[in-house]
């Protein structure tokens, strides 16, 4: 009984007695501020479960609540002296999930970082000197394995200590690292600059131009058979005859005007640079409905990223039949008497659908398996090939993506050999060549047997290389960096899929990925000439999301028409230099950081086979740096990058 009294008293005491003056509890500043990717909020008082904070079996009436990824920014003002805290992961939380691994952070310096802590571990104390910093920042990562779930970090009696009073302000919203300069209002034309189109099929683009509008746009030399709309800056029509076509585009506002050469090569081969567009699958999943997908064609043509270039609107899986769920709206016939497949009860008119879509200039992209069954177990495009395509083609789909799934299920054989994981893409690819339409090929079967060495061999214009891609470092960085060596097998029509973009607003959340690794997300998929294809919800698109996507002239490295990917020049440390051959003679060099400390990373011109002194540009900043001798060295966070061009300055 004497215990019990104690405790309660020492509970109703301990969050009034703790602080002394010139002490500030965490837990009193704005928490709504902190960055925070779970949708788990920070607490104060609390654990982020809105229970008590219990840790290593004791309850800690004062501290902060938080969850992975958990990032608080602190205006310490430089008169600071100490941070303290008990820092571990809740008792209560999940022991085969929860991980967390505790990092504080001073004027951008490492001051602390935990070891990784797990429910029931006894409370890490922390006693963190601030003397001088300026901006404290608390984090809470992910430790090893079992992904985020469950990670409730627990901050106990987290307190700032200050010489004398503390400042009045003290929590920030974090400076979003919005590094591009905003769109000038001078025309620019951008996206592609080479388009392959087959003779005789329908011809559809919209001219990407930036700048203020009123705008108008002209097109001299077109074809015959292609003529554009003026008012909405769409070519359409039909080449009629095989050859190339250097059609000259121009821009011009109240500011200016804009001229640039745009090539049609009427031949066989589409994609001549990596597609760019939006796919359903990282935003919608399983859920998604008609409404969606033209929801987020209208934003993508309102919202500027159609004139950066971004182009493709694609359906993934959950268009079709799946009538062994429970959800009514995926019922419906799986075929026609015919044997033509329909769509679920979601997506009602298709044709009409993609006439929609074409209208605002943009292309519309669709999703089957050569199995049975998709991945999300809807129906597809076994044994039905040949209708299927037609069916697509018919529907006005430009693109398709074809995604293995249950094929083994029907044929058995080694994922290893190629004639096996050849066959059914061989048979799709056949089929889409013959359809009066082109229709881009994306094929997707996660990098089995090589893909690489051979996708262009059954007609695929991309091809996943890799499994599906999550939004974490973890994930981006490996898929990524792990691209290395498929560099031959890159030319305009054929490109590595390293998976679909994470950045923004994906799943119902802001990603994962820190600015910081969103730069090295567009980076490196512009660097590896990779389709960029966005998963976020277009509808939802923050400032910072819009100036990463929608820089020109890192969009201009992935989109250059000579075609190549980048490769790895150089591993440092955790540092690697990654460099792609441009068109114009130059180089787009990506110097990265991969590890968890800032650093500096260098490259030489020696390295990258350049001779004598080279201009650089900043790509991300659209900055001129300057002549450099012999190489270029830059400071670079935690999991950043610098993008830079490199020219001879002859
Ligand atoms: C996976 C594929 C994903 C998505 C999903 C749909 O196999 O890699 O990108 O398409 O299927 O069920």
């Amino acid at each position: 009984m004497k215990i019990i009294v104690l405790r309660l008293f020492a509970l109703l005491l301990l969050p009034i007695a703790a602080l002394q003056a010139g002490e500030i509890a965490v837990s009193s500043l704005d928490l709504s501020l902190a960055a925070n990717s779970s949708g788990w909020p920070a607490r104060a008082n609390l654990s982020t479960s809105g229970k008590p904070i219990l840790l290593g079996g004791k309850v800690f009436p004062n501290g902060l609540g938080s969850h992975t990824k958990f990032r608080l920014l602190i205006d310490c003002h430089g008169t600071a002296k100490r941070f303290t805290a008990k820092v571990g992961v809740d008792d209560v939380a999940n022991k085969q999930y929860a991980s967390v691994i505790f990092r504080i952070e001073g004027d951008g310096k490492k001051l602390l970082m935990s070891p990784v802590m797990r429910p029931g571990d006894d409370p890490l104390p922390v006693d963190v000197d601030l003397t001088g910093i300026k901006q404290l920042v608390l984090l809470a990562w992910n430790g090893e394995g079992g992904g985020q779930a469950d990670d409730h970090a627990n901050w106990a009696d987290a307190t700032i200590i200050f010489d004398g009073k503390a400042p009045a302000t003290l929590a920030s919203a974090e400076p979003r690292k919005i590094l591009t300069p905003p769109t000038p209002p001078t025309p620019r034309i951008n996206g592609p600059v080479v388009i392959g189109t087959r003779p005789g099929n329908p011809f559809l683009f919209y001219v990407p131009v930036t700048g203020e509008r009123p705008l108008k746009v002209t097109v001299g030399g077109l074809p015959k058979g292609l003529s554009l709309d003026e008012s909405s800056g769409i070519i359409t029509g039909t080449t009629l005859a095989a050859g190339t076509y250097d059609v000259k585009l121009t821009a011009t506002n109240a500011r200016g005007s804009a001229t640039r050469e745009l090539r049609i090569v009427a031949g066989d081969t589409l994609a001549l640079t990596p597609p760019m567009g939006w796919n359903s699958w990282n935003c919608f999943a399983s859920k998604v409905t008609r409404d969606d997908i033209l929801r987020q064609a209208n934003s993508m043509a309102t919202n500027g990223l159609r004139d950066h270039g971004y182009a493709y609107i694609n359906i993934d899986d959950f268009w079709m039949p799946k009538n062994e769920d429970i959800d009514p709206t995926l019922h419906g016939p799986e075929r026609d008497a015919n044997g033509r497949i329909n769509s679920n009860a979601r997506f009602p008119d298709m044709p009409g659908l993609t006439a929609s879509i074409h209208k605002l200039g943009l292309k519309a992209g669709i999703y089957s398996s050569p199995g049975p069954k998709t991945c999300g177990g809807c129906i597809s495009s076994w044994r039905h090939e040949k209708q299927d395509a037609e069916r697509f083609a018919e529907w006005g789909f430009d693109y398709l993506k074809y995604d293995w799934c249950s094929y083994n299920q029907v044929v058995s054989g080694n994922y290893e050999d190629k004639a096996y994981a050849k066959k059914p893409y061989m048979v799709m690819g056949e089929h889409l060549r013959h359809q009066k339409r082109d229709i881009v090929y994306s094929l997707c079967q996660y990098g089995m047997a090589k893909v690489w060495e051979w996708g262009d061999e059954v007609g695929g214009n991309t091809w996943r290389t890799t499994h599906d891609i999550g939004d974490s470092w973890d994930s981006m960085s490996k898929i990524g960096f792990s691209q290395a060596g498929h560099e031959p097998f890159v030319k305009p029509g054929c490109w590595n899929d390293p998976d679909m973009m994470i950045a923004g607003w994906v799943w119902g959340r802001f990603t994962n990925l820190s600015d910081d690794e969103q730069y090295t997300h567009v980076s490196l998929w512009s660097l590896l000439s990779a389709p960029l294809l966005l998963g976020c919800d277009l509808t939802h698109v923050d400032d910072f999301t819009l100036n990463l996507l929608g820089n020109d002239e890192v969009i201009e490295v992935n989109q250059d028409p000579l075609g190549r990917m980048a490769g790895r020049i150089a591993t440092r440390g955790e540092t690697q230099v990654w460099a792609k051959a441009m068109s114009d003679g130059s180089l787009a060099v990506g110097l990265f950081n991969l590890g968890d400390e800032a650093v500096p990373v260098s490259t030489t011109w020696n390295e990258l086979k350049l001779k004598g002194p080279q201009r650089v540009r900043d790509l991300w900043r659209q900055q001129d740096i300057g002549v450099q001798e012999d190489g270029f060295t830059t400071h670079i966070p935690r999991h950043g990058c610098v993008l830079i061009r490199v020219s001879s300055s002859k």
